[in-house]
């Protein structure tokens, strides 16, 4: 594993009772988003407390590559993230953590308060390099994320999510439905990807 890779992961668990991301996670992001070409554009929804996007941002080399980074989070439920993963972490401090690691590894993250549903109104068609789907993990959020945001995606353009494994029923039969046989899931970790 690369050394900073190592490093943020180190960040991430000295501050979260529970890392968003496996390490494995963390490697195949790390690998997809060092595919993003000079000026290109990373977005995610789901924000969350930043693990994925610092590791696809320093990945990138995003701040030398002049590649723009967008996160998407509605932060809307106090309770979402405790309720979904019984993790101790709130909204307001996913908020938090999610600025502080931005400040703290120095990325230019424009970071969009809102519904995917929506925001996807202000992404333009076919601008996007790489997209990464952690939002909502049930069956029709995880289907109509991948309907509004397949026209953002380029041609040739990474899309991929997290989440496909048993405990995220949604996210394995939206996908699924959507991509048929064509998308992969990565061994050993829950990344998706489409073909
Ligand atoms: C699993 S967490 C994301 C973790 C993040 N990728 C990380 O690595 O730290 C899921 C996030 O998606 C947000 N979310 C869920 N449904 C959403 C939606 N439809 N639009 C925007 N954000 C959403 C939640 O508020 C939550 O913070």
């Amino acid at each position: 594993m690369e050394e900073q890779l190592k490093e943020i992961i180190k960040y991430f668990i000295a501050r979260l009772t529970n890392l968003f991301l496996t390490e494995e996670d963390f490697c195949q992001l790390y690998d997809l988003a060092s595919n993003v070409p000079e000026n290109g554009r990373i977005v995610e929804i789901g924000a969350g407390a930043g693990c994925s996007m610092v590791a696809m941002a320093i990945a990138s080399k995003a701040k030398d590559k002049g590649i723009k980074l967008i996160s998407i989070d509605s932060f809307q439920d106090a309770n979402y993230l405790k309720y979904e993963y019984g993790w101790s972490i709130t909204k307001e401090s996913a908020l938090t953590k999610f600025l502080e690691a931005m400040k703290f590894w120095g990325l230019d993250v424009k970071l969009l308060q809102e519904h995917s549903a929506l925001a996807c109104k202000g992404i333009e068609d076919g601008s996007v390099d790489l997209l990464f789907i952690d939002g909502s993990h049930q069956y029709a959020g995880v289907k109509a994320d991948i309907i509004n945001y397949s026209p953002k995606v380029k041609d040739g353009g990474i899309f991929c999510g997290h989440d496909f494994q048993k405990c995220h029923p949604g996210v394995v039969q939206a996908v699924g439905e959507m991509f048929g046989k064509n998308f992969r899931v990565f061994k050993d970790s829950s990344i998706w990807r489409r073909n």
